[in-house]
């Protein structure tokens, strides 16, 4: 069931836009600002009798917002819209965080800014530079990591698959996800997580 919330998300905006006005170009929003979220630079509290006070940053630009459900994560926010990527919903609500541990049930996140193209689902195997922004990313890795490869929720490819495809070897994937842990062990990979695949 897909609750919206129209007048929170509203009341929410008026309240942001206040802070920081979104610039525009003469002709509106340019072909560059489109894509992007147009951040405040400071959070504010977001209060309700279910979530408490979170302060929470959302664009000026936002156009949709979304209750979290209690029991979600970033892989089923994105699984539920189909619409935009776990690195989009960190780019739009920031204080979740790149590992997603900040989501909070019964706080609105946005769903959507102006003029946002959707690449497509991150499927299993799919590999991303530093750049480009991957999330989620196993806690605990590295931050020289140079190469990121998607476990998808169900579990795929397996760590053996990644392991083989990146010619790396077990205890090199674990030096870079578990580094504070024995490296000769056998750690897992998190399913619907990006791991470490080069450092
Ligand atoms: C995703 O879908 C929801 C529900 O239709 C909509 O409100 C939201 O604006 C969409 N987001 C994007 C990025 O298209
Ligand atoms: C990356 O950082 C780790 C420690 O965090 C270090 O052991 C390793 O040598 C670094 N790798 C490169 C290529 O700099
Ligand atoms: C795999 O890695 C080893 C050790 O780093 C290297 O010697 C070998 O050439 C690599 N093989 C391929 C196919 O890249």
């Amino acid at each position: 069931m897909v609750s919206f919330t129209i007048t929170v998300g509203i009341a929410l905006l008026a309240s942001i836009s206040s802070v920081a006005a979104a610039p525009f170009s003469s002709n509106g929003i340019s072909l560059l600002d489109a894509r992007q979220e147009e951040l405040p630079p400071t959070c504010s509290d977001y209060c309700s009798v279910s979530a408490g006070c979170v302060c929470i940053i959302r664009p000026t630009n936002c156009v949709a917002t979304y209750i979290v459900d209690s029991g979600e994560t970033c892989g089923t926010v994105v699984d539920r819209f189909d619409n935009f990527t776990a690195t989009a919903l960190f780019k739009w609500n920031p204080e979740i965080g790149k590992e997603c541990f900040g989501l909070h049930a019964y706080v609105p996140v946005c769903i959507g800014v102006t003029g946002y193209q959707y690449p497509g689902a991150v499927e299993g195997g799919d590999t991303w530079t530093p750049e480009q922004t991957p999330v989620p990313v196993q806690p605990g890795i590295v931050t020289n990591c140079t190469k990121f490869e998607y476990t998808d929720s169900q579990g795929s490819p397996t760590l053996a698959t990644i392991l083989s495809s990146n010619n790396i070897t077990k205890e090199q994937w674990n030096s870079w996800n578990v580094p504070t842990q024995d490296p000769t062990q056998d750690w897992a990979s998190w399913a619907g997580y990006f791991s470490c695949v080069e450092a």
